[in-house]
C-alpha cells in the first residue's frame, strides 16, 4: 500500500519578507521562517533594532538580512521590495495601535492606525504580489489580522476597523491571486504579550478582562503564533487560501 506523505514544512531556497520583524509577533514569524530554511528579509523603521534582530537570527545560524523601512512610505516601500524581491513568502505584520474611547478618536489617531495597519499593509502585499506574478512564483501572503478583525473590543474602534479591513482584503485578493497560484491568508491572534500590548498587561482590570475571555485561561505568547506562520507559508497549507486562522485561545468561540 502506498501511504500518503505529509507535505513538507521546510522552506529551503525560499525568500521571505517579514514586516515589523524587530520584536514581538514579527520577530517570532521571522525566526519560524528562517528555522524552516528560508532567507528572511526583516523590516522595521528603527535601524538599530532591525539590525540587532537580523544579527541575532544570523547568530542562530539562520539566513537573514535587515531592511530599515517605514512601510507607510509607499514609494520607498515599493522601491525596496522591487530591489530586494521577488519573494516566495510575505508575512505582512507591521502594525500599531493606540487604544482610545470611540467618542475621543481624532482624525490623527484614525489616520495613524489605519495608515499602517490597513493602507500600508494593502500596498505592501500588492507590491509583493506584483513581484511574485512577474517571476511566476506561486507564493504565500500572510497578513497579521487580529481577533479584533472578528469581534469588537473596548477602546479599539479604529483598530477593529483597520483589522476587519484586512479580513476583507484577504478574501478579495485571494480570489484574484488564485489565478496565479498565489495564496493569501490571515492570522488572527488574541492578546499576545509583546511591547504593543504592554499597557494592557500593566492594567490589572484589563488583564482580568482578557483572561475571562480566553477560554484556555492564559494570554498568548509570541511562540503561539509561530506554528501558524510556518503552516501558512509552507506546502502543508497548499489548498488553504482566503481564510483567517484564529489563534485566540477560544475567545471568539462564544
Ligand atoms: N500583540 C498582540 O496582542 C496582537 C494581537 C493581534 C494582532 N496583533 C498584530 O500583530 C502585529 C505585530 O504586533 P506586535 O504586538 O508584535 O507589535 P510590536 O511589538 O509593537 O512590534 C511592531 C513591529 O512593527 C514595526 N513597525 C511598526 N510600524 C512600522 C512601520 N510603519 N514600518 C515598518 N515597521 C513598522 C516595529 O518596529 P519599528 O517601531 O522600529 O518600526 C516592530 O518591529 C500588528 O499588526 C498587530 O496589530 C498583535
Amino acid at each position: 500500500m502506498n501511504l500518503p506523505s505529509t507535505p513538507s514544512m521546510r522552506l529551503d531556497g525560499k525568500r521571505a519578507l517579514v514586516t515589523g520583524a524587530s520584536r514581538g509577533i514579527g520577530l517570532g514569524g521571522a525566526v519560524a521562517l528562517a528555522e524552516a530554511g528560508a532567507h528572511v528579509v526583516m523590516v522595521a523603521r528603527s535601524a538599530d533594532d532591525i539590525e540587532a534582530a537580523a544579527d541575532a537570527v544570523r547568530r542562530a545560524r539562520y539566513s537573514a538580512e535587515a531592511l530599515t523601512l517605514d512601510v507607510s512610505d509607499i514609494a520607498a516601500m515599493r522601491m525596496a521590495i522591487k530591489t530586494r524581491g521577488p519573494f516566495d513568502v510575505l508575512f505582512n505584520n507591521a502594525g500599531t495601535n493606540q487604544p482610545m474611547p470611540y467618542v475621543e478618536v481624532s482624525e490623527e489617531n484614525y489616520d495613524r492606525i489605519t495608515g499602517v495597519n490597513t493602507r500600508a499593509a494593502f500596498f505592501v502585499a500588492q507590491a509583493v504580489a506584483r513581484g511574485m506574478i512577474a517571476a511566476g512564483i506561486k507564493g504565500s501572503i500572510i497578513h497579521t489580522s487580529s481577533q479584533m478583525g472578528h469581534v469588537g473590543g473596548i477602546d479599539r474602534s479604529v483598530y477593529c476597523a483597520s483589522k476587519f479591513a484586512i479580513e476583507g482584503l484577504t478574501k478579495a485578493s485571494a480570489i484574484e491571486l488564485a489565478a496565479h497560484g498565489i495564496r493569501v491568508n490571515a492570522i488572527a491572534p488574541t492578546f499576545i504579550r509583546t511591547p504593543m500590548t504592554q499597557s494592557t498587561f500593566d492594567d490589572p482590570e484589563r488583564v482580568a478582562w482578557v483572561r475571562s475571555k480566553i477560554k484556555l485561561g492564559r494570554v498568548g505568547e509570541v511562540e503561539d503564533i509561530m506554528g501558524a506562520v510556518l503552516f501558512l507559508a509552507s506546502d502543508a497549507s497548499a489548498l488553504v487560501t482566503g481564510t483567517s486562522m484564529l489563534v485566540d485561545g477560544g475567545w471568539t468561540a462564544g
